[in-house]
C-alpha cells in the first residue's frame, strides 16, 4: 500500500468525489488530487481502495448498476460531508472493446453502467454539488463522430456518445448554479479496460485531468486530457 502524504484539511480544501477510484485512471487521479491538497471521496464496488493510505481519502461502496447501492452511497456521503466541489464520473466498462459486431449483452451491460448508472448516481447527488462546482464525465475519443476510423466497439462508442449528450444537457441545466459540466477524453491509457498496447500511464493521464480541473473550461464542451485541448464531438 502506498502511503500518500496527509495534508491538513482547512476551509479552502476542495472535496472531490471520484467513482471507480480503486483502479486505473480513477485511482491515479485520487492519488494526484490528494497530493494537490484535495480531500477525495473515492468509490469502489467492494468498499475498499487498498492501494492508498491517506487521512484525506474516504471510501464509499458503490455499484452503479444497483439502485440500493446508489441510495446507500448517497446517504453515507450526505451524513459525512456538507457538499462536494467536484464530481468525477470515471467508473466505466467496455465489454465489447475491439469487437466488430455488436451484441445485445454488451449493449445492455455497457449502458447499465456507463449511461443509466452514471446518470442515476449523478442525479441523486446533483443538489449536493456546491455552487461554482464542476462535473467531469470521463468519456472517450472513441465517441467522436468526426474522428471515427475503425468501426468496432459499438456498445462502448454508443455509451460514450450518449454520455456526451448528457454532458451537454446537464451543463445547460446547471448554468444558473454556476456548475460546469464537461466531457473528458483521458488519453489512451494502460489500464485493465484498455488492455495491451495503450501508450500512456495512469499517472500521465491523471496529471492531464488535474490540469483541466484547474483550467476554466467552457461548460458543455469536450476536452482531451493528453493534448490539453478542446475536442470535436
Ligand atoms: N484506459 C483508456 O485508454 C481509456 C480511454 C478513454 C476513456 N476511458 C474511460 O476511463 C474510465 C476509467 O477506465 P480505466 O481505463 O481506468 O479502466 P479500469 O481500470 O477498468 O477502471 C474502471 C473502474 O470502473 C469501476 N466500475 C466498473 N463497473 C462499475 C459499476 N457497475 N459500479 C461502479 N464502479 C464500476 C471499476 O471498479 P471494479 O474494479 O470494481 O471493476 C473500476 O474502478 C472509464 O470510464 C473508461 O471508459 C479509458
Amino acid at each position: 500500500m502506498k502511503k500518500t502524504e496527509n495534508r491538513k484539511m482547512n476551509l479552502d480544501t476542495k472535496i472531490a468525489l471520484i467513482t471507480g477510484a480503486n483502479t486505473g485512471i480513477g485511482n491515479a487521479l485520487t492519488e494526484k488530487l490528494i497530493a494537490e491538497n484535495y480531500f477525495v471521496i473515492g468509490t469502489s464496488r467492494n468498499g475498499k481502495i487498498e492501494s492508498i493510505n491517506s487521512e484525506n481519502l474516504f471510501v464509499v461502496e458503490l455499484d452503479l448498476t444497483n439502485q440500493k447501492s446508489i441510495e446507500n452511497a448517497n446517504k453515507i456521503i450526505r451524513n459525512k460531508f456538507k457538499g462536494i466541489d467536484i464530481l468525477v464520473n470515471n467508473a466505466g466498462i467496455g465489454p465489447d472493446l475491439g469487437k466488430r459486431e455488436p451484441d445485445l449483452e454488451s449493449l445492455r451491460l455497457t449502458f447499465e453502467t456507463n449511461v443509466f448508472g452514471l446518470v442515476n448516481f449523478t442525479e441523486t447527488v446533483l443538489d449536493f454539488v456546491n455552487e461554482n462546482g464542476k462535473i467531469l464525465n470521463i468519456s472517450s475519443i472513441m465517441a467522436t463522430l468526426n474522428l471515427i476510423s475503425k468501426m468496432d466497439s459499438t456498445a462502448y462508442r454508443m455509451s460514450k456518445a450518449a454520455l456526451n449528450m448528457y454532458t451537454k444537457t446537464l451543463s445547460a441545466r446547471l448554468k444558473d448554479r454556476n456548475i460546469d459540466v464537461n466531457s473528458i477524453h483521458p488519453g489512451w491509457v494502460n489500464t485493465r479496460l484498455s488492455r495491451e498496447g495503450a501508450p500512456l500511464t495512469t499517472e500521465f493521464s491523471a496529471n492531464g485531468i488535474f490540469k483541466l480541473i484547474e483550467t476554466k473550461m467552457e461548460t458543455g464542451t469536450f476536452w482531451n486530457a493528453e493534448l490539453q485541448e478542446k475536442m470535436l464531438w
